[in-house]
């Protein structure tokens, strides 16, 4: 597997349909974004930020703002949930994700903004997430997590991952579960486009 090289991230996003009629669109960050991003973060509830980063941050770090803006690098990309409020496109999700292509796993972490929170938003972008994984030719996505997050605990068992301790952290907890190699069912039309578009993996 190779690191993909995308031209033109606007073309590879995927609609979300959330319980409440809510839609939301799934695209890659860009360049342009950055500001937005970090506001997005900035904005979050200090315990979500906690959760999400596992410590005290008030913003991304530059060199995290910097990579998030790369997509496609080192096999790491980050994508956005967004949707119009007041008629001004808003972020109100965030999901950063890794593929090992030594092992076919897909790693990743996620946030929702807490105004969104408990609204379905978190259940749709981790199926996304699965698909994508997919697409990408991973065989099992994973996270970890702080013990003490009931949400992300919740989230995960509800989504049908398995538990077990992470390796050399107390503090947390992995999450992990294969992923379906036809996941037709999951909304990720978009990002099977970009996978064949450039060649990233065989699709299933
Ligand atoms: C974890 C997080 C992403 C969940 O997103 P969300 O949009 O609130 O979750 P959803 O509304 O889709 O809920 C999906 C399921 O998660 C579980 N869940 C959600 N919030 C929960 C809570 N506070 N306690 C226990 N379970 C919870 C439920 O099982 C729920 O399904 P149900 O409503 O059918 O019972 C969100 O709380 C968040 O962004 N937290 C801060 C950042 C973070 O912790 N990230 C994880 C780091 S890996």
């Amino acid at each position: 597997m190779r690191a993909l090289d995308f031209h033109d991230f606007s073309q590879h996003a995927d609609m979300l349909s959330l319980p409440g009629g809510h839609r939301v669109t799934v695209r890659f960050v860009e360049p342009a974004d950055a500001g937005a991003l970090q506001a997005y973060v900035r904005a979050l509830s200090q315990t979500s930020r906690y959760n999400r980063f596992f410590g005290a941050t008030a913003a991304l770090p530059p060199g995290e703002l910097e990579k998030s803006i790369h997509s496609g690098e080192h096999n790491l990309f980050t994508v956005i949930a967004v949707t119009r409020i007041d008629g001004f496109e808003s972020i109100v999700g965030e999901a950063r994700y890794q593929i090992d292509p030594s092992t076919d796993r897909f790693e990743f972490g996620l946030s929702v903004s807490d105004h969104w929170q408990g609204h379905g938003l978190g259940r749709a972008l981790l199926s996304n997430l699965e698909c994508r994984a997919a697409a990408l030719g991973a065989r099992s996505v994973f996270g970890d997590t702080l013990r003490s997050n009931a949400a992300m605990i919740g989230l995960a068992a509800r989504s049908g991952y398995d538990f077990s301790p992470t390796p050399d952290d107390w503090k947390t907890v992995r999450f992990e579960k294969p992923v379906d190699p036809a996941p037709e069912t999951i909304p990720c039309s978009g990002w099977r486009h970009a996978a064949q578009t450039f060649d990233a993996a065989p699709l299933h």
